[in-house]
């Protein structure tokens, strides 16, 4: 190829704004270099084809050394317009190995800490930018609603107060300064929005989901970032109402770029243009489907390769008009004259690399975070494990599996093919070696069970030839390995069962009908409960799973997928070296039957339970023990009567009774005790961390802008309906451990 220079081009101009390059640029462009600027393409494919013959505006999953030659390649383009490089840094830099790996975002969103969850984001950026990539597919907003759903460890749970904390934190943390911060990525938000509202748990089923309704919980979160400056927004795979969230114009148009104002860059999910024609079938060609896309105000298309003779051809046809191209390839080419990419592309820089990745202030930060994302759910006494605790036995499938608990985005996870041995193991401790490292105890290993094996799925590759994911096979109970693990139990004084789900079970296509244990999980646990021993679950389960009934009083930690930490944080908290602080972010439920159990549910149903079960989740938001008592005194509301303009305060005390310190996350939720269209219960407004020493208390004031006590009215507006008011203040959702006072919105 040729390489043509153009030195006194004045789009390579710094001197002249971005509108005035942007438009000398566009002026140059021929029509199919300005469509293959609104392509995302899938780096593991020819890179030179899609570089040199399909003129791509930006490349996802690209391993390191593709990075590099595709700098290359563009080096040689006519006009060398900078490639946008993104990638899935969801929970840490995914796929540099050796990057540092973070819990999951439904493990840091037990930390109910917008503050650490923007130092993991800033750590991830600055590791993601020195090996040249741009930009993140992260946070997702979605609200966790049903948990068969394969993506629920993806979110940052059930709450959308909660989701919109934490989200506007990590978009912070990966922004960093702005555009100009050499350590900073661009975010996004996704999957915008109602992905998460599936039918069964299906991934990607039509979300049956009315406007009312987004509006009421699913939107807020989106509407925070977008206003907060989150650069770019992920469209979700799903139909609502018969309309392809690509082509929904009243929620691209009217709303977001409407009333939010938003004037970031739009990215579709995966093919998301050619499934409006193989899959959900409302487009008869790729040809209507590119000009509908375009339309509806899309700006990069994510790996639709047809996207390109499409948009020729729609254009050629009439469909579109070449203008209608150059919005969106206005809108792409000012992010990149923004970002700065024609005067430094942000290529890898190797010795930034060295200095950066699984930095020491890195691995510290993700300790921290681990250590707080872990939440005791239930405490027979066993925890922390006594001194005299010499002979502790270590059982499980997940106990020793390094891989396994780094979760779903991560290494090995299945997205990319240029590691597949996952990240390195000496940067992983496991509970084994957690326990092994600090217990001073002799420490033995069963595996005790397996969990499952992989069969090809007879219907072969999706009609895209993106291959299905395999069927599961549940492993069978095994005899020996039962007897093994139960004969280590017998002589030991504790018995520490790490047990959950593996990446087979999670993610993408990978929705569970069942929310049990798999394989010979549940019989190795009866089996274990049966010795009598002292017992400790560690559940390492990406989402809310249920465990037997023979663990029913056991001891039961969820950690989630905790990352690279994990094992030692957990060693530390069985032991009592820390104190337990995490919170669920999302509902347990007892049987996957009572799906949703989520806490903020509308209120008017006949009774509160099943004729055979009841409705109480078994473990509900909110939910998270310490290893001391806290109580609560009555609170005392300073403004029983504020106008809307006004901030309630409210005050309250809490005891330290027992005599280890509490980190205690208070849980602020307001009940509108009348409304005029039918409401949540409760709904998390607010919340306060607070580090309590043993055998102390202290009073906290809580302040709550009277304008957060909004519905969303009949008309689809949220508004505050004057009349009476609960602020309901406690350790969790559950209506039992809440303390109440009434106010008045006048
Ligand atoms: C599809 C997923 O739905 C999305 O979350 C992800 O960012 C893209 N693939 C790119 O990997």
């Amino acid at each position: 190829m040729t390489v043509v220079d153009l030195p006194a081009a004045p789009y390579r101009d710094p001197a002249l704004t971005v509108e005035e390059r942007v438009a000398d640029l566009l002026g140059r462009m021929t029509l199919p270099e300005k469509v293959g600027q609104m392509m995302q393409f899938d780096a593991r494919e020819d890179l030179e084809h899609i570089v040199h013959e399909r003129h791509a505006g930006s490349i996802l999953h690209t391993s390191p050394a593709k990075v590099l030659r595709a700098a290359e390649l563009t080096a040689q383009t006519r006009l060398r317009i900078p490639l946008l490089v993104a990638e899935d840094c969801i929970h840490g830099h995914s796929f540099w190995e050796g990057a540092t790996i973070f819990p999951t975002q439904l493990g840091m969103a037990s930390t109910w800490d917008p503050k650490l969850v923007e130092l993991v984001a800033k750590a991830t950026a600055a590791e993601a930018a020195a090996t040249g990539i741009h930009w993140t597919f992260s946070p997702v907003l979605c609200i966790a609603r049903d948990l068969r759903w394969g993506r629920v460890n993806e979110t940052f749970g059930e709450d959308p107060f909660l989701i919109g904390e934490l989200a506007s934190a990590m978009v912070r943390g990966y922004q960093g300064d702005g555009l100009a911060d050499p350590d900073a990525i661009l975010a996004t938000a996704k999957h915008f929005a109602g992905y998460s509202e599936t039918q069964g748990g299906r991934d990607a089923s039509e979300a049956d989901i009315s406007r009312r309704k987004l509006r009421s919980w699913f939107l807020p979160p989106f509407e925070r970032v977008a206003r907060e400056g989150c650069r770019t927004f992920m469209l979700g795979y799903q139909t609502t109402d018969g309309v392809p969230i690509t082509v929904n114009d009243w929620l691209l148009s009217d709303v977001l770029r409407g009333e939010w104002g938003y004037t970031g860059t739009l990215i579709t999910d995966w093919d998301n243009v050619g499934r409006m024609v193989w899959e959900q079938k409302v487009q008869p060609d790729h040809t209507h489907a590119a000009a509908a896309a375009v339309r509806a105000g899309n700006d990069m298309i994510m790996t639709t390769p047809g996207f390109f003779s499409g948009a020729l051809d729609a254009v050629d046809r009439g469909m579109l008009t070449e203008a209608d191209i150059d919005q969106a390839v206005g809108r792409i080419l000012s992010l990149k004259f923004r970002f700065g990419l024609f005067e430094n592309p942000r290529l890898p820089d190797r010795e930034r690399i060295a200095s950066v990745i699984a930095r020491g202030s890195h691995n510290d930060l993700n300790l921290q975070v681990t250590r707080r994302s872990l939440v005791l759910l239930r405490n027979d006494g066993t925890l922390p494990l006594a001194p005299s605790a010499r002979r502790i036995a270590v059982v499980g499938p997940l106990a020793d599996d390094a891989q396994t608990q780094l979760g779903d985005w991560a290494g090995s996870s299945g997205q990319v093919d240029w590691m597949p041995q996952g990240h390195p193991r000496a940067q992983i401790t496991t509970v084994l070696d957690g326990l092994r490292e600090r217990s001073g105890a002799t420490v033995e290993y069963a595996q005790g069970a397996e969990i499952l094996r992989l069969t090809d799925d007879p219907a072969g590759t999706f009609p895209d030839g993106q291959p299905r994911p395999a069927i599961i096979v549940p492993s069978d109970p095994d005899e020996t390995r039962i007897a093994e693990a139960v004969a280590l139990a017998e002589r030991s004084d504790v018995v520490v069962a790490v047990v959950g789900d593996r990446i087979e079970l999670v993610g993408e296509g990978r929705s569970t009908a069942t929310l049990d244990l798999i394989g010979g999980q549940r019989a190795l646990l009866d089996a274990l409960a049966a010795t009598g021993r002292p017992l400790v679950v560690v559940l390492m389960a990406s989402k809310p799973l249920v465990l037997p009934e023979s663990v029913r009083e056991a001891s039961v930690v969820w950690v989630a997928n905790p990352g690279m930490q994990g094992g030692r944080a957990i060693a530390e908290l069985l032991l009592g070296e820390i104190e337990p602080a995490g919170r669920l972010p999302i509902s347990f439920a007892r049987h996957a039957g009572q799906q949703p159990t989520y806490y903020n549910q509308i209120r008017g149903q006949h009774g509160d339970r099943y004729a055979d079960l009841t409705q109480e989740p078994a473990f509900a938001f909110g939910d998270g023990l310490s290893y001391t008592t806290v109580e609560y005194d009555e609170p005392e509301i300073l403004t029983p009567a504020v106008s809307a303009g006004d901030t309630i305060r409210a005050r309250i005390t809490l005891r330290n009774t027992g005599a280890r310190p509490a980190h205690e996350i208070v849980q602020v939720y307001v009940r509108d005790t009348v409304t005029s269209v039918s409401w949540a219960d409760k709904e998390l407004k607010t919340c306060r961390h607070v580090d309590l020493a043993a055998d102390t208390s202290t009073t906290i004031e809580i302040d709550l802008p009277a304008s957060e006590c909004t519905i969303v009215d009949a008309a689809g507006t949220r508004i505050v309906e004057p009349g009476e008011f609960e602020l309901l203040i406690g350790p969790s959702s559950r209506t039992e451990t809440l303390r109440s006072v009434s106010f008045e919105i006048r």
